[in-house]
């Protein structure tokens, strides 16, 4: 995201932040779901600060990600991996990676992260998951293979994939389909590769996403392409690919705006299960308005 965030430095001070308890759910993932289903959960755009109490738009990030945590590990726990795709840092400072890693130390599930505009790709590598650096990476789950891309441009809040990632990912969904057991495919990356309908955000999309949604024409074995950058829900279907964008875990932006806007809704996250044959059933959890700290 772009804007310039509303600080308030007379807000910041080191107290600890408290997840709120979220009591009365019951898991919702589908219970006569075949055994080999992988269940995942994507989070996105936390923009932590090093200040424990700092806030983006009069969000705390820090106690809006502890809340979203809950209702996740209240609603559909525990997941076979989590998706962190991108802005999961705002100062660009070490100790909101440090936070980072803390949390992920909790969850103990297995955890993926790739870098988003306002993130330091170095420091996500150093301090939280090694090799989350790398322009492209594919791990195996169950039956799916999750392509991690990164979409960054150095010094630009805009998206580009690298000739060298499109090629090897082409050379791996055509090796899946020369093979007799096809391997469906997720692809996770920051930036739109299409345009949402919101002037602003697309102006940042990736600008050679083209390429990759021609992939997915091409390659049917391509089945998700998931994202976050437009603190929104994006969901469609294009011939057998599901597009797919997820609200931030702080601040959301109003779809469709020409110019940037504030949108009402609460923060949330994604979550997926993904079938050995390659179908899938996705939705999009948000706290309820209450649980925010305002
Ligand atoms: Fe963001």
């Amino acid at each position: 995201m772009a804007q310039t965030d509303r600080l308030s430095p007379d807000s910041i001070d080191n107290k600890a932040i408290e997840a709120p308890r979220i009591v009365g759910r019951s898991s919702t993932w589908t219970r006569d779901s075949h055994s080999n289903t992988q269940r995942i959960l994507q989070l996105t755009d936390i923009h932590l600060y090093a200040e424990p109490d700092r806030r983006l738009f009069d969000q705390c990030t820090r106690s809006s990600f502890a809340a979203v945590i809950a209702l996740a590990q209240a609603t559909q726990w525990p997941p076979d991996a989590i998706l962190f795709t991108g802005d999961l840092v705002h100062d660009e400072r070490a100790e909101g990676y440090r936070h980072l890693r803390a949390c992920i130390d909790n969850l103990g599930c297995p955890c993926f992260c790739i870098p988003g505009n306002h993130d330091r790709p170095d420091l996500l590598a150093s301090e939280v998951e090694p090799g989350a650096d790398r322009d492209m990476r594919i791990q195996r789950l169950g039956a799916w293979d999750l392509i991690l891309l990164d979409s960054t441009i150095p010094g630009s809040e805009g998206g580009r994939l690298q000739p060298h990632s499109l090629a090897t990912l082409a050379r791996h969904l055509e090796q899946q389909r020369e093979s007799s057991q096809q391997r469906p495919a997720l692809v996770a990356l920051h930036h739109q590769p299409i345009p949402v309908g919101s002037r602003w955000l697309d102006t940042m999309q990736v600008e050679n996403g083209a390429e990759l949604m021609a992939l997915a024409e091409q390659y049917p074995q391509l089945r998700v392409i998931l994202w976050g950058h437009v603190h929104q829900t994006f969901d469609r279907q294009l011939d057998g690919t599901r597009l797919l964008a997820t609200p931030s875990t702080c601040a959301q932006f109003k779809p469709g705006s020409d110019d940037f806007a504030l949108d009402a809704q609460a923060p949330g996250y994604r979550w997926l299960e993904l079938e050995p044959d390659g179908n899938l059933r996705t939705g999009v959890e948000r706290l309820a308005t209450e649980a925010l700290d305002t």
